[in-house]
């Protein structure tokens, strides 16, 4: 072998072994950008395997609470950067900064159509006229009356004007597996979405699959829309006509005239994306607070001698059931959906956070992938009273001022914060409340077999209980 090429090759081994040791790892050390007088975000080195791991949440509560990094710590997946912030201040500065109002998009995002839909469309004038829709019509006051429904039959019928039984029974269970497919393909880690060269080869099939979903869900969601358009010409004669307030989601969108109008695909795209983000969620939650009422007989009790005593629940109205909604926040704080905010943050421009000890200011060159800790900041202790113990009773004492809203408080902000907060919070919540008041009103929750309850978790797309729920719900006298 000639000498130059022995050189070359001994230059490139140096210089992977020093991009493998640089603070943040491989992906930090081939960023060009930083900020002058700026100081180096802390982060372990070489290329960190925690997204391939059940539960990257407390991996990565735990490196940066060893490196002294919770504020902000870098690290590298593949040859993408990420930071994570694991303190309530740059959280805060991620969630509502302007620079970090755009998503990393995952290839099985893209393929899905989500690029289209609310969570992942680039910010700008696409994706405010979908957030002023939703909120004007998919979640706003004249929905409320929906909220009295539930879960995916509830998504259903404000988003489709349909309730899962009209759809037949074929129909709603390929709904259901569809739904799943999606959560599995866009939970499953990708290493092509991190290394440009795997991304070509599609070593884990996740564009494949993710393209033979997308084609059933268009052919799925369109025969809803062209059933939308048959009622509507029928009864306004093919003349259009404005929404007046029965109809539901889909004639909303047919009914948008000029520049609001949206083309075909992008209405599918905004349609299932409402159907596979109200669905999981809320029954991922409702099965934590479940295990918890199991777990725990007195707060249980109490919570039910809570609903008895209010004659508002026996109307189906949870508004007036205080303690109920701080067993509801206590599970979001202990057991959040998204405990990483599933939906990451991109920067899209070199981003100065200032929140950092020791008061220097780090940068956060564009590019860079930002995700929230929120897991790590609900479980903190200089932030909590016993933040391993669950006890609802904190909301009503030394966390009273804590709400989960997209408001100031970042201790608890399981919906994120900031512009592209969840839009979905009013509906999750009511529904959560409302199913819960019923569920306790009517059973008494208790621990099947030898009297526990295993609280293992695992992170797909959201933080699910490793193993179903198995509990015994006897009727109340
Ligand atoms: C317990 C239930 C739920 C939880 C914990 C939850 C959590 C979240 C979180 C953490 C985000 C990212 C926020 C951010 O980046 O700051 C988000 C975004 C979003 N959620 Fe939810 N969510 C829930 C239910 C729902 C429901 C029921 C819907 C709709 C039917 C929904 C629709 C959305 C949409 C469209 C976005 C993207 C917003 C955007 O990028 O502009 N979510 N959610």
């Amino acid at each position: 072998m000639a000498n130059p090429l022995h050189a070359c090759l001994l230059l490139a081994l140096l210089f992977l072994a020093l991009a493998f040791f640089h603070p943040g790892g491989v992906a930090w050390a081939l960023s060009s950008s930083g900020g002058h007088g700026a100081a180096a975000i802390p982060g372990p080195p070489g290329v960190l395997l925690a997204f391939a791991g059940p539960n990257p949440h407390r991996t990565l509560a735990r490196l940066a609470a060893s490196r002294g990094a919770t504020r902000l710590m870098a690290f590298s997946v593949g040859l993408t950067r990420f930071v994570v912030a694991s303190h309530p201040d740059t959280a805060r500065e991620i969630l509502a900064g302007a620079a970090f109002a755009d998503r990393p998009v995952k290839e099985a995002a893209a393929e899905l159509m989500f690029r289209r839909a609310i969570g992942f469309a680039p910010n700008g004038e696409y994706w405010r006229r979908l957030r002023r829709l939703a909120s004007a019509h998919a979640f706003g006051p004249r929905r409320r009356r929906l909220l009295q429904l539930a879960s995916l039959d509830n998504v259903m019928a404000s988003v489709f004007g349909v309730g899962l039984g009209e759809l037949g029974e074929g129909a709603v269970s390929e709904l259901e597996e569809m739904v799943k497919q999606g959560y599995e393909l866009l939970g499953t880690f990708n290493w092509g979405d991190h290394v440009p060269l795997l991304r070509l080869l599609d070593v884990h099939g996740v564009r494949r699959r993710s393209r033979a979903l997308a084609s059933r869900v268009r052919v799925f969601v369109s025969k809803i829309i062209e059933e939308h358009k048959r009622r509507r010409d029928a009864k306004y004669g093919g003349g259009g006509g404005d929404d007046d307030g029965d109809g539901d989601f889909v004639d909303v969108l047919l009914g948008l005239e000029g520049e609001e109008r949206l083309e075909e695909e992008d209405m599918v795209a905004v349609l299932w994306e409402m159907i596979f983000r109200g669905t999981d969620t809320v029954a991922i939650l409702l099965e934590w607070v479940l295990a918890r009422m199991a777990l725990h007989p007195d707060i249980q009790s109490k919570a039910q001698a809570e609903i008895d005593a209010a004659a508002a629940a026996a109307n189906g109205d949870a508004a007036g059931l205080p303690y109920l909604h701080c067993v509801v926040k206590e599970c979001l704080r202990m057991h959040p959906p998204g405990p990483l905010l599933s939906w990451a943050r991109l920067a899209t421009r070199d981003a100065h956070l200032d929140h950092l000890d020791g008061g220097r200011a780090m940068v956060v060159p564009a590019g860079t992938t930002a995700v929230v800790n929120m897991w790590a900041i609900a479980r903190d202790g200089g932030l909590w009273r016993d933040p391993g113990v669950f006890r609802p009773e904190r909301f009503l004492d030394e966390a009273a001022d804590v709400g989960v809203g997209a408001g100031c408080d970042l201790r608890l902000a399981p919906f994120g914060a900031g512009r592209r907060a969840c839009p979905g919070r009013a509906l999750a919540m009511a529904t959560i409340h409302l199913w819960l008041a019923q569920l306790l009103r009517s059973f008494r929750w208790v621990p099947s077999g030898d009297g526990g309850v295993d609280m293992s978790e695992r992170l797909n797309m959201s933080l699910e209980m490793e193993k179903p729920l198995i509990c015994l719900a006897l009727p109340r006298t």
